[in-house]
């Protein structure tokens, strides 16, 4: 309160003293005329300019520089190898067509030697009636390989998927079915004997269940029994006696009771001596499954046995998290060095003899099956939608170079 009391007075004096200066007095000289006093604090000196401060260096960024893009030196795969680089392809009426699309013409023709047809070979494509085949379209395939100075390996006779409902729906005796089944395998696999274009068939697809390594009930299961396989291999064999036929399955690698059963019953065939030349392993596989020392020994069992290992349909994810929305360079990176890991394992455990080549399933990430089946975005190939290459690219390079 005394504070205020003391501050009042002063700013009364005060307005009473400013008044006066500006005349607003009587003119009576009794009033002293108020002088500005000089204030009891001295002028301030100028300060001296201030020194500029010192430019600060500019602190590291937290983020890393980021890596550059290590360079893509491949210009051909197949160069680099001495065993089949094959890569599935589109045919038919398909967008993606080899047949039409001259920039997947371009990659084929310098990095691979062999194509798989990714779907028109298939049992409904080619058989879509019990009394109809329909070769159009395969026809083209093998002519257009044929042309370019590739090989075909077929895929697939007997598959429980994409065949035609007739086929599924098939009524007969197991007499029946073994002539259906025989028929069909005698006529697709004749129809391409003679060319030496197809030099390699996946007779039996997928036939092992993944739970627990035994048949798979599928309808060839289910209305042959077990002597399907044999009755499959075995035609197979009389329709074209030079190509070699490969028992196809995926999570061969990963799955040991797979592998097992699927090995027991290919044993237990060539026991029966059933013609089977090797083991198409599908490997649709990740940046981090399976280990590398599970596929080097699951190759190394089928070596083993004196069959030929076969990489069918290679493809690696990289988005199992599903954190990515775009394809980055890191995950570019580790995803190129398992394709390497793999090739690498591949040339290390498989003798030469008994390489059946390494195949990848598609050419650019556009026209993988990966994101429709996954229902997420992947880039599992080896180039991108512009076809430009990627890193994977030459990480299966450096897997066919490497000493
Ligand atoms: O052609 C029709 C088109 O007319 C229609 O409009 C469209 C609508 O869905 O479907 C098209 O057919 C699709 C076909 O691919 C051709 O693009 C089928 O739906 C689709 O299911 C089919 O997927 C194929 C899949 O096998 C079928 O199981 C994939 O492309 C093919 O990459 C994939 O390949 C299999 C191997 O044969 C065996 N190993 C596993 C591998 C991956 O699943």
């Amino acid at each position: 309160m005394m504070v205020v009391r003391i501050f009042a007075s002063v700013a009364l004096a005060a307005s009473f003293l400013v008044l006066s200066a500006c005349g607003g007095g009587s003119g009576d000289n009794s009033v002293p005329v108020f002088t500005p006093q000089p204030t009891a604090e001295p002028s301030p000196t100028p300060e001296p300019a201030a020194t500029p401060a010192p430019t600060p260096t500019p602190e590291p960024t937290a983020e890393p520089t980021p890596e550059p893009t290590p360079e893509i030196t491949v210009t051909s795969l197949s160069e680099l190898a001495d065993f089949p680089i094959g890569v599935a392809v589109a045919a038919g009426g398909a967008g993606n067509s080899i047949i039409t699309s001259t920039g997947r013409q371009a990659i084929v023709s310098a990095h691979f030697d062999q194509v798989t047809a990714e779907n028109i070979m298939k049992p409904a494509y080619m058989h879509p009636a019990e009394s109809t085949y329909s070769y159009g379209q395969a026809d083209e395939l093998v002519n257009y390989a044929a042309a370019n100075g590739l090989a075909v390996h077929g895929h697939t006779l007997v598959w429980h998927s994409q065949i035609a409902s007739w086929m599924t729906n098939y009524s007969g005796t197991p007499a029946q079915w073994q002539t259906m089944m025989e028929s069909h395998i005698t006529n697709i696999v004749g129809h391409f004997a003679d060319d030496d274009v197809v030099v390699s068939w996946d007779v039996v697809n997928e036939a092992i269940s993944d739970s627990n390594g035994a048949l798979r009930e599928s309808v060839w299961y289910e209305n042959l029994g077990e002597d399907y396989l044999a009755m499959a291999y075995t035609a197979a064999r009389a329709a074209d006696d030079d190509a070699l036929l490969f028992y196809n399955d995926y999570n061969l690698s990963g799955n040991g009771t797979k592998l097992t059963g699927a090995l027991a019953m290919v044993q237990n065939l060539l026991d029966d001596d059933v013609p089977i030349d090797g083991i198409g392993f599908q490997m649709h596989v990740s940046s981090g499954w399976p280990t590398n020392s599970d596929i080097r020994g699951a190759f190394q069992r089928v070596v083993d046995m004196g069959l030929r290992v076969k990489i069918t349909e290679l493809d690696v994810t990289v988005n199992d998290n599903e954190n990515l929305t775009e394809l980055t360079l890191e995950a570019e990176i580790a995803q190129a060095a398992r394709y390497q890991q793999i090739v690498e394992a591949y040339r290390d455990v498989v003798p030469a003899h008994l390489r059946g080549g390494v195949s990848v399933w598609g050419i650019t990430d556009g026209d993988s099956w990966l994101p429709n089946f996954k229902g997420r975005d992947e880039w599992g190939l080896l180039f991108n939608d512009n076809f430009s290459p990627k890193q994977a690219l030459q990480g299966v390079a450096d897997g066919l170079s490497s000493p």
